[in-house]
């Protein structure tokens, strides 16, 4: 990873362009203008992640600013999307990190950084909400996105615990992808859970199948130190406290906390 080089003032124009960006989408509908604001700090919020899981790993400070512009940039395509379809659902409106991708090359605005430095911005960009990476990609490439994907997923839940454990009772459609919140869950989730695999968000049937699948996204953490952020927040708890009592339950929740003790009591490298 030695060729990559970004200043600090290249950071800082890109944080502008940024913020300037968002302030176009600016609305007087106050339910927009929340869901616009939502998508915005949590892209601040996967900045710090990211910069905090940086660090843990030993980045260099180029490697850190590099990681800062990719986590900056990996939901652009989120303020369109809402504009345009007034929903997150991928599968309801376009793919937002296509959009995305789309959007900076439009704008050039990452013009500045030589072709592979960009190549590589824009990959991780488009695979951070793919079920899985594709192979064949370069180690660089696949180190970023796996960092991309765990800071994501660090704030995602830290909005879906916020939101499960409010007390105005308040719902938000955006945040639970228009499912109904019915009793029980789906034995396809389940069978899925049960077998470490990652959840198709097209098997959803219910909000219940959704927290499963969001406690499920820990089959795909790649990092210690992420798994270290997720047993002091205490993520699995919170959405575990808002799951229905029972049986199935009980045996999924199992599963993973074997799964977290596993991975946070590794002697391994730590990268
Ligand atoms: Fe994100």
């Amino acid at each position: 990873m030695g060729k990559i080089k970004i200043d600090k003032k290249t950071l800082e124009n890109l944080k502008n362009w940024f913020s300037n960006y968002v302030q176009s989408f600016t609305h007087e509908d106050k339910y927009f203008q929340e869901n616009i604001a939502l998508k915005e700090k949590h892209t601040l919020q996967v900045c710090k992640e990211i910069l905090n899981l940086g660090e843990q790993l030993g980045l260099n400070e180029n490697e850190r600013r590099l990681s800062e512009v990719i986590a900056l940039f990996h939901d652009i395509g989120r303020f369109e999307q809402y504009a345009k379809y007034k929903t997150y659902v991928d599968g309801k409106s376009e793919n937002h990190a296509e959009l995305g991708v789309k959007i900076l090359k439009e704008n050039q605005v990452l013009n500045m950084f030589n072709k592979s430095i960009q190549t590589l911005i824009l990959r991780t960009i488009l695979y951070h909400n793919r079920l899985s990476i594709p192979e064949g990609e370069t180690n660089t490439c696949l180190f970023f996105s796996k960092l991309l994907r765990d800071a994501d997923k660090l704030d995602i839940w830290r909005v879906v615990t916020d939101y499960y454990n409010q007390n105005n009772g308040e719902r938000n459609g955006i945040l639970e992808l228009g499912l109904p919140d019915t009793a029980g869950f789906s034995d396809k989730v389940y069978q899925d859970m049960l077998n470490k695999r990652i959840v198709d968000v097209k098997y959803l049937k219910n909000l219940n199948d959704f927290k499963l699948l969001q406690v499920g996204w820990i089959f795909d953490i790649n990092f210690v130190p992420t798994f270290h952020c997720i047993k002091t927040r205490h993520y699995i708890k919170k959405i575990r406290q808002v799951l229905p009592e029972s049986e199935k339950i009980e045996t999924i929740f199992g599963v993973i906390q074997v799964y977290l003790d596993e991975k946070t009591s590794t002697r391994e490298e730590i990268r």
